[in-house]
């Protein structure tokens, strides 16, 4: 394996591989490692030493990353100019381990911006969020209040995205950092979409634009991100897992249409 391939893309070669069927790290031609161990090293020859130079001083180059997505995020203009800057942008490791970056789905017109965590297996592959299990689970929730990512009406339209545009390694949650410099991002994407209302699914998404979590707490009640309603819901991930809280998602839903209509 090409040494200079950093671990995020060692890592998703192997699990390509484990995908196409290799379960076994074997070559084709059968090699005797203890033979190779055996090997002496061979003597070096003596060369005349190179003159000594002296060692340049290594200079630590302090990025302000949070700073720089700032401003790139700041200069994006459209929402294209933006997932263009996602895009470019080199400071998260998350980037180096996905196969996509995953920006967003529906109608940008849309009243209501749906924030999700992270994509997925399948939002990877196919570059677009909520597209597994929990988006099926979401398609059918936002149904059942006449909403739907496909629509061309902006008032029963909706317009997904995720906190994380990369998908991390394992599905782990994005670490305090990785959420820094990614919610300059976010924080533009709302300026460019301009929804009347935000619903943030998860923990994550809560911690991101809240700066706190604890969703069993605050799911159901209404906050303001960037001077609009932004309501915490329970992710369709968890509804999956637990569908006995799917009660109360039926009851944020029914506040959210309620919203929707004032
Ligand atoms: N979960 C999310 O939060 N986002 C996706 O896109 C998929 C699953």
């Amino acid at each position: 394996m090409d040494s200079m391939l950093g671990y995020y893309q060692a890592k998703s070669a192997l699990e390509w591989q484990i995908e196409l069927g290799a379960d076994e790290a074997i070559g084709d031609d059968a090699l005797n490692r203890y033979e190779l161990v055996r090997e002496k090293p061979k003597p070096r020859i003596a060369t005349k030493p190179a003159p000594k130079s002296k060692p340049e001083p290594v200079k630590a180059v302090d990025i302000d990353v949070v700073g720089l997505a700032k401003s790139v995020a700041a200069a994006a203009e459209t929402l294209d100019a933006l997932k263009q800057a996602l895009a470019d942008f080199q400071h998260c490791q998350l980037k180096s381990g996905a196969r996509n970056l995953v920006f967003s789905d529906g109608n940008p017109a849309a009243r209501l911006m749906i924030i999700g965590e992270a994509p997925g297996r399948d939002e990877d592959r196919e570059a677009r969020p909520f597209v597994g299990r929990a988006g099926h689970l979401l398609d059918k929730m936002l149904a059942a209040i006449d909403l739907g990512r496909n629509g061309p009406d902006p008032a029963s339209a909706v317009y997904i995205t995720n906190i994380l545009p990369w998908r991390p390694p394992q599905d782990r949650d994005p670490n305090t950092a990785e959420i820094a410099m990614l919610r300059p991002f976010m924080q533009r994407h709302i300026e460019l979409v301009q929804p009347d209302m935000i619903v943030l699914m998860g923990n994550i998404s809560c911690l991101a634009m809240l700066g706190r979590k604890g969703i069993t707490r605050m799911r159901g009640n209404w906050e303001t991100v960037q001077g609009r309603p932004a309501l915490p819901m329970f992710h369709p991930a968890y509804l999956l897992r637990s569908p006995h809280a799917k009660r109360e998602a039926w009851a944020d839903l029914l506040s959210l249409k309620a919203k929707l209509g004032e």
